[in-house]
């Protein structure tokens, strides 16, 4: 971490020539379990990773709010008062977007015409597009700091809300609460349960290191936008499954509604509402299985969830389909997409001893089947979003 936040306090001073009044950072994210049921009030197990964004910030004496990062070129410069969703675009949609998120949340306790302006450097060891959350990363330094530079005393689930409203109002993905949950609440070697109605959470101890096993991320390199269209199709089909069966959410089904749901929906939208039943249970079942047994208990529900994604949810693609039965062959304890899909990042449990193997063999199915190589590494579980020292 070091590294980068020494990088990010230069970045800052070299684009607006003084010292920054200090800098937070935020992880990325890896989902374990519990894909596409955020937004559907449930459950999903995902925890934060070693990689990071870092965002070096100076206060303004005026109302001027500059934005820098290290992966596009140039400043962008905006006055507070015109800082609406319809005056944002590109990747600067993302830090001013959690500036008027924050703004909101700032009015509605007190007058917001006296905020300060700001002055704000990006830096990030987080691929963007592979799947990490890369844009939950940024948008929970980003409120972090904010939160703490305009005096704010926001909990950390408000800004979660925050990063997501930032999110689906500025940026247009109409994506769930998980990524920047994950992102703020993360915890050393824990996996977070969330449950996505109460926003209540629970860190829960994952025990890979003492089980000697490895979580190795499989990033196919092909890239996914949650503004297109299949993510918030998907989510469409969500609403209208709940709405059809009578309920607020399809966290109010269980299994034993899916004969209803079979009897109900049409055969497309049974389909994307079994996978969310199924997956809140299968989040369930791994902790349960994580708490009694320990982590090798788990592999059948990550293998499970991959079917469900692919088969009922259709969010694969052969990537990603490849990344995880090659892993499996090759002795994986289990394995499965992870994130949104369209693309991204696969992940796959293997024992230490494996972890050169699998990667490797996973690399040459890609090469045989004239895939670009896939980017494979392992992650740890790391801790949530932070002020550095
Ligand atoms: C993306 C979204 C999350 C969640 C996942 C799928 O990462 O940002 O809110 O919906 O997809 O589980």
């Amino acid at each position: 971490m070091t590294d980068l936040a020494q990088r990010g306090r230069a970045f800052f001073t070299s684009q607006f020539g003084y010292a920054p009044e200090g800098l937070w950072s935020a992880p990325g994210r890896v989902n374990l379990i519990g894909e596409h049921t955020d937004y559907n009030d449930g459950f999903a197990f995902p925890l934060a990773i070693g990689m990071r964004t870092a965002v070096a910030a100076g206060l303004r004496t005026d109302r001027l709010l500059r934005v820098t990062s290290e992966s596009f070129p140039g400043v962008v410069e905006l006055d507070f008062e015109a800082l609406t969703p319809e005056n944002l675009q590109g990747w600067a949609a993302y830090p001013l977007g959690v500036a008027w998120a924050m703004s909101r949340a700032a009015a509605e306790r007190g007058p917001a015409d006296s905020l300060p302006g700001l002055d704000l450097a990006l830096s990030s060891d987080v691929p963007a597009g592979a799947g990490l959350s890369s844009s939950a990363a940024l948008e929970c330094a980003v409120a972090l700091a904010l939160n703490e530079l305009w005096g704010l005393g926001l909990e950390r689930p408000e800004l979660a809300r925050i990063g997501q409203l930032a999110e689906n109002g500025v940026v247009g993905a109409p994506t769930g609460i998980m990524d920047q949950s994950a992102s703020l609440l993360g915890e050393p070697d824990h996996g977070i349960l969330l449950d996505c109605r109460s926003l209540q959470t629970e860190a829960v101890p994952l025990g890979f290191a003492r089980g000697s096993l490895s979580l190795l991320v499989i990033d196919t390199r092909t890239s996914h936008s949650h503004a297109d269209g299949g993510y918030a199709s998907r989510r469409r089909a969500c609403e209208a499954g709940a709405r059809a069966l009578g309920v607020d959410a399809l966290r109010d089904l269980g299994p034993k509604d899916l004969p209803r749901a079979a009897a109900v929906l049409d055969p497309e939208t049974f389909r994307r509402v079994r996978h969310v039943i199924t997956e809140n249970q299968r989040v369930l079942d791994t902790v349960a299985a994580l708490q009694a047994e320990g982590p090798g208990a788990i592999g059948a529900f990550l293998d499970a969830s991959h079917l469900s994604m692919r088969d009922d949810f259709e969010i694969s693609t052969p990537e990603l389909d490849l990344a995880v039965s090659s892993a499996q062959q090759l002795g994986a304890i289990g394995a499965r997409m992870t994130g949104g899909g369209f693309g991204g990042a696969a992940i796959a449990l293997v024992r230490d001893a494996d972890a050169g193997t699998v990667a490797e063999g996973v690399a040459q199915a890609f090469a045989r089947a004239g895939f670009i190589a896939p980017n494979i590494f392992p992650v740890t579980a790391a801790g949530g979003a932070r002020r550095e020292p």
